[in-house]
């Protein structure tokens, strides 16, 4: 296995590590304009219709995208691959988007470049609007679809980046892909991240983790999950109920390079137990490690996997690996 630390050298003594991580915003400031079916608006001047189908029964369905500052302005994170997923989870669900994937990616760049936004969030999302009571919202309710865009440093803390999480595991299981497409990211599949959300809260946990009904691990709230195994790289994909992220597919396009062994295969609570590293990736949690599984203690810091990648992710997504240049669409 190659060594990530003669690649990416520590923690310690990298100038441009706490720029990595602390030169971000602290607060979650929503931005002055929004994209809204095909226009840029002043987000003040928007409404949605309290008999919105999708506020009523769940049907949106939505993305996230990050904005990072860098040497050549502010880029948005594999851009195209986000649109392309709002595209097949609005098809999941019967939705026809009345946008190509090329006119989103350029509605994602405008309504950056008109905000001014350099660490940020952009909230793509469609819904069926105001219709009939009706369970089939596809035969007359109208498709919205908006790009919102807020300030976002990092999404857990600075802490959370550095020394890792607290996280439980949920006793709210996760559903399964024969009871909804788990590939979709749609509003009303969050039921689910928000009861195991609020149970790792009330319990004095950052996250938890949701088993599947089999036992096996699917993912927490809003990230998948890595751990890191006799140098081995492991993590499941969507046999076990996943949104397939692009942010794991973005470690695992690292650990290829980095000839890290991966393994990609179903795993269980006990394997988590067992591991010597767990981390978590998200595009708004970017890869955040582990550092307790229910009174369990797991490595974090400068010396473990984790943060190698964590520190060859950020420098990526900032424009500082030329490799990865393609992951990055310049917003000027
Ligand atoms: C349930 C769930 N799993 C995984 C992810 C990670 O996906 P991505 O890396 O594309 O943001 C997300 C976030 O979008 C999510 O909500």
């Amino acid at each position: 296995m190659a060594s990530l630390d003669n690649e990416w050298p520590n923690f310690d003594g990298v100038p441009e590590e706490d720029a990595l991580i602390s030169a971000r915003p602290r607060g979650q400031k929503l931005a002055r304009y929004v994209w809204w079916d095909g226009e840029v608006r002043e987000a003040d001047s928007l409404n949605v219709h309290y008999y919105a189908n999708a506020l009523h029964y769940g049907t949106a369905v939505f993305e996230g995208i990050r904005c990072y500052p860098t040497e050549r302005g502010a880029a948005l994170v594999r851009v195209q691959d986000h649109v392309e997923r709002l595209i097949s989870s609005a098809r999941l669900y019967g939705m026809k988007l009345p946008f190509s994937a090329d006119e989103l990616a350029r509605g994602a760049l405008e309504v950056t470049r008109r905000n001014g936004m350099e660490n940020g969030y952009l909230r793509p999302l469609a819904y069926f609007g105001s219709g009939p009571i009706d369970l089939r919202p596809k035969k007359e309710c109208p498709v919205r679809v908006f790009i919102a865009v807020r300030e976002l440093g990092t999404f857990l803390g600075e802490d959370a980046l550095r020394n890792g999480i607290r996280v439980t595991i949920s006793s709210w299981r996760k559903f399964h892909h024969t009871m909804l497409p788990t590939m979709a990211k749609a509003s009303g599949h969050y039921a689910n991240s928000v009861l195991a959300a609020h149970e790792a809260m009330d319990r004095g946990y950052d996250d938890a983790i949701l088993l599947n009904q089999d036992g096996t691990v699917a993912s927490a709230t809003g990230q998948n999950v890595f751990f890191v195994k006799g140098g081995v790289l492991y993590t499941n994909d969507v046999g076990s109920s996943i949104v397939p992220g692009i942010t794991r597919d973005c470690i695992l396009n690292i650990a290829r390079e980095q000839q890290v062994p991966i393994e990609i295969r179903p795993f269980t609570r006990e394997d988590l137990l067992r591991a010597d590293e767990i981390f978590m990736t998200g595009t708004a949690a970017e890869v955040t490690p582990v550092r307790e599984l229910d009174g369990a203690e797991f490595v974090t810091g400068k010396s473990t996997l984790g943060a190698a990648f964590q520190r060859a992710y950020l420098r990526a997504v900032t424009g500082k690996d030329e490799k990865r240049l393609g992951w990055l669409t310049f917003v000027r």
